[in-house]
């Protein structure tokens, strides 16, 4: 057993809807097992726990880990592109550096990179899209589980409209779908997402195998993309003749186990039918606005009862810090005018924590820091001379240290990180 002393902040219920900050400015948790098994103050923790030992975390603040529910992991090296809207960004940019990922060698070296930039950044849970071969994804799981991230991710599917290398069959992307659940899917912290890259890139019939595999592989997630940007919404419609939304409906694609990408330009019958079903939606401020995607409607999505995370998507997001994530949301929600929603920082450390866990299933277990949860946290503590260390060290309250948090913080503040009690950074 470990008992951690430190500065606490978590947002144990949703602030959406009536939850808060939580913040204890001298806390103590007992960890046993990589759970949380006693949380008080340090004073009381300790007066119970004379001879277990203490691990000293004061002079920065100890959060949950961070979750993030969108991050392309076949484009850790694309990231920085300027000056391109989606298509010709996929095009130019994205998609090149996919079709490498044929090369296994190549896989399991950027995987590597991947996991480690993901747990640099005090993330310790995320929803991956994957990569368009089997051996790449083995790579990817590969690397999570020896880093011990909770990853879950899977083969990246299309048979229309991408380069030629990155297209596959129904059948195919079933079988090997199948076969990398079957090795990895419940294996450690892994688990397996299917994962049609956008339906302007799928088949009907491509649709209908990936129904089937998540039909089949039970547990397992689904996580696609959806009304990113005006023109893709166009020619979805063409070819299928309905909303967005609709694409993945008529395969039974929506569910409290599916999270969708970016859905920036909405309408009130699609929002309906994710609050109904239950799916989440994965935000991504820092690519919306890379690729002028449009402003993300956070009112919208709140009004109809959608449950909203946060994604990085990185390689068209700005990088793998949910912090930046949490500024560019918020920033977004400012410019959206009357329209916007203000944010707080208890509902900014919301969407990157608990809102994520939820999306994923994962909110029984991490999430916040809780007695009975996991230990998945993460120790910032930036150095000394910083503006950061400075602002911390003058913070008003909670709230103004988590804005300060929201606006500087970097992964080079990220001391280190735990997933379920074992250091990951
Ligand atoms: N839509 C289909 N593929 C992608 C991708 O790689 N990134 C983003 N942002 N949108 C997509
Ligand atoms: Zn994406």
């Amino acid at each position: 057993m470990t008992l951690y002393r430190a500065q606490v902040l978590d947002v144990p219920r949703d602030p959406f809807h009536g939850g808060e900050l939580r913040a204890e400015s001298d806390c103590g948790l007992l960890v046993a097992g990589g759970v949380i098994t006693e949380r008080g103050s340090f004073t009381a923790v300790r007066a119970r726990h004379a001879d277990e030992p203490v691990r000293d975390l004061r002079g920065g603040l100890l959060l949950p880990g961070l979750v993030d529910t969108h991050v392309h992991f076949p484009q850790l090296r694309a990231i920085g592109a300027l000056g391109m809207p989606l298509l010709e960004w996929l095009d130019r940019y994205a998609l090149p550096e996919e079709a490498r990922f044929a090369d296994a060698g190549y896989a399991r070296t950027v995987a590597r990179e991947f996991v480690a930039a993901v747990a640099d950044a005090g993330t310790t849970t995320a929803l991956v899209f994957g990569a368009h071969f089997a051996p790449a994804v083995d790579a990817l799981f590969e690397a999570a589980a020896d880093r011990g991230l909770r990853v879950t991710s899977g083969l990246v599917v299309g048979d229309r409209y991408l380069r030629p290398e990155l297209l596959t069959t129904a059948r195919r992307a079933y079988d090997e779908g199948r076969a990398l659940a079957a090795r990895w899917h419940g294996t450690g912290r892994n688990r397996y997402a299917v994962s049609p890259r956008f339906s302007l890139s799928c088949t009907d019939d491509l649709l209908a195998s990936c129904a089937e595999l998540h039909a089949d592989v039970g547990g397992s997630w689904f996580t696609s993309h959806l009304n990113e940007n005006r023109d893709e919404i166009a020619r979805v419609r063409e070819l299928f003749g309905c909303d967005y939304l609709g694409s993945y409906h008529r395969h039974g694609l929506i569910g409290p186990r599916s999270v969708f990408a970016h859905n920036v330009h909405p309408d009130d019958a699609e929002l309906k039918l994710l609050a109904a079903s239950g799916a989440r939606v994965a935000h991504c401020p820092t690519s919306n606005a890379a690729l002028g995607s449009g402003l993300f409607p956070l009112d919208a999505h709140l009004a109809h009862g959608v449950g909203v995370a946060l994604g990085s998507d990185v390689g068209a997001g700005a990088g793998f810090s949910l912090f930046k994530e949490v500024l560019q949301a918020y920033f977004i929600q400012r410019l959206r005018g009357p329209r916007g929603v203000p944010l707080t920082a208890a509902h900014l450390l919301y969407l990157a924590t608990g809102a994520g866990a939820d999306a994923l299933g994962l909110g029984e277990a991490v999430g916040d820091l809780s007695a009975g949860k996991q230990f998945d946290a993460m120790w910032l503590s930036p150095p000394a001379g910083t503006a950061l260390a400075a602002g911390l060290a003058h913070a008003r309250d909670p709230d103004d240290a988590l804005g300060k948090v929201f606006a500087l913080a970097t992964p080079a503040d990220v001391r280190c990180s735990w997933v379920a009690g074992t250091r990951v950074k």
